[in-house]
């Protein structure tokens, strides 16, 4: 049987974090790209350099430490954001790609961009050769390419492969396409430009999931020639999100029956830690039916189901949970274990922190050590994502204590430090009332910080099992002006969770705030 390397394509640091509060800041993001690496993705869409300092910084961060897979960059079809990718994925060398995207169909051609089909082409020419002109690997995407006229399609993607482009990739923008659909579009493309026959060029695949579709869609593509799938880690994204890599490389794998001779080199075992460090890192909680990554994805309630998988796993289970990253965690650890062995954990769980914040993540584990039997690793990778949030703590929780109960008035008092330019730090204390013990904590925060904020999310989630399991609270606060703010908290006691979180979010804010009016004041 032909072998046939299906490249995957990880965009969770581009297109994923594109969605609305999953912004993560470079340290996240560096994380999470040490983590696709030992996933061993192909390439890593890294970010959109033109569009901030930030996403500069971190796409260039990236190219200089992730060695193995490719580091892409995207671009607009005009010379300062081709220029700006091209710069950003230079220290990756030859493993660097720029992606560059100009929409293509009838409606975006004459409702976004008021340009006809042949100016479209000399754009799409003009932005591949500059592309070329800085590295080979170039990749270009005819944005809603599912809804552009199949024959314009096809002249397009003759001409950029002729500018160069060893990737074209076909998105379908608007999640709009239905699998057998676009599985013939591919399969038309393929037969009709000869360089994606003869391997000089390759098609790629990026569905959005409007209609749920994301997963089916690439798979439908990649039976019809497409060599490589974009997709992000838990399948987040804009809107409904991307088409999510774990469903496809499992279904790749687990029907290999099907999709003969199409594999992927993913190391599947490490995608429930995947999985588990983006929804920290992004705030964005993984729903617990999600497809192999949620937490009943192979909890089996029905005694019938458990007594057939207990006789045969295979009755009831089409894929051994083992293969993706189920059940690995280690030994806990307790509050007896030592600085030594925390590092060493640490490392071992992948991430990669300096002495100092080893030092502080210590502190909090000997702070939950005492107050829980056991710390697992979940519990740990949760501890390292709130200290790596890295928002400058202008408040930090000093005290909180609460009063309530069912026949109470509902009273926290809180102390807050503020991180202060002089030595000692200033430190106020206030009490509130409220609906609840957590009503009563965020309304005395608001009253030291003097803001403002109205919760408009409120997640609360069990880290690790047990009746003391840490607590993970995951906030999205709208403080009047702009977009919603997140902020994440964890402890044993939720009411301690939710204030950590809604502090989180504050200090975020006044962070953005003081940088916002530091800009206003630069002449
Ligand atoms: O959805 C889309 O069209 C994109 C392109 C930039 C590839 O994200
Ligand atoms: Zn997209």
């Amino acid at each position: 049987m032909k072998r046939h390397q299906i490249l995957v394509f990880d965009t969770t640091l581009r297109d994923g974090e594109q969605c609305p509060g999953a912004s993560m800041n470079l340290r996240e993001k560096l994380e999470v790209a040490r983590q696709l690496a030992r996933l061993q993705v192909d390439v890593i869409e890294a970010g959109f350099p033109v569009i901030s300092d930030g996403d500069f910084e971190s796409v260039q961060a990236i190219a200089k430490e992730i060695k193995g897979p490719v580091i892409a960059g995207l671009a607009r079809c005009v010379p300062k954001d081709i220029d700006a990718a091209a710069a950003a994925v230079k220290p990756a060398g030859k493993r660097g790609r720029i992606h560059v995207f100009l929409a293509t169909s009838k409606i975006h051609r004459e409702f976004k961009l008021g340009k006809p089909q042949d100016e479209i082409v000399r754009l799409a020419v003009e932005g591949v050769k500059r592309a070329k002109s800085y590295l080979d690997n170039v990749e270009f995407s005819p944005e809603d390419g599912s809804r552009t006229e199949p024959e314009f399609l096809i002249q397009v993607c003759k001409a950029v492969v002729a500018a160069g482009a060893t990737t074209v990739n076909i998105p379908d923008t608007v999640g709009w396409a239905l699998p057998e659909q676009f599985g013939s579009l591919i399969g038309r493309l393929y037969q009709e430009v000869p360089e994606f026959q003869s391997g000089q060029a390759i098609i790629s695949v990026h569905c959005h999931n409007d209609l749920g579709l994301a997963v089916a869609n690439s798979l439908a593509a990649v039976r019809a020639g497409a060599g490589q799938v974009e997709c992000t880690i838990n399948g987040i994204g804009e809107r409904a999100g991307n088409a999510s890599l774990e469903e496809i490389v499992m279904a790749l794998k687990t029907r290999s029956d099907y999709y003969e001779g199409l594999e992927c080199g993913i190391n599947t075992r490490e995608i429930v830690k995947s999985s588990r460090l983006v929804a920290r890192m992004s705030s964005l909680i993984v729903q617990r039916n999600k497809a192999i990554v949620g937490e009943n994805a192979f909890a089996h309630a029905s005694g019938i189901h458990q007594d057939g998988v207990l006789k045969k796993r295979e009755t009831y289970e089409i894929m051994n949970p083992e293969e993706v990253g189920w059940g690995q965690s280690e030994l806990p650890l307790t509050k007896h274990s030592g600085r030594a062995a925390l590092a060493a954990r640490l490392k071992h769980l992948g991430f990669k922190l300096s002495e100092s914040d080893v030092q502080a993540i210590f502190a909090r584990f000997k702070d939950i050590g005492d107050k829980k039997k056991f710390v697992y690793d979940d519990d740990l990778t949760t501890l390292v994502g709130s200290h790596i949030t890295e928002v400058p703590e202008t408040w930090a929780l000093d005290y909180l204590g609460v009063s309530c109960g069912n026949q109470t008035v509902p009273t926290a008092t809180v102390r807050l430090k503020r991180a202060a330019a002089k030595k000692t730090p200033e430190i106020m204390q206030d009490a509130g009332i409220g609906d609840g013990p957590v009503d009563a904590a965020l309304k005395a925060i608001d009253r030291i910080t003097n803001t403002q904020g109205r919760l408009m999310e409120y997640a609360l989630r069990a880290v690790s099992q047990g009746k003391d399991a840490l607590g993970e609270v995951t906030v999205k606060v709208n403080f009047g002006q702009g977009d919603l703010v997140p902020g994440k908290g964890a402890s044993t006691d939720v009411i301690e969770a939710s204030a950590r979180a809604y502090l989180n979010a504050v200090n975020r804010f006044l962070s953005a705030t003081q940088a916002q009016s530091q800009k206003m004041d630069q002449p």
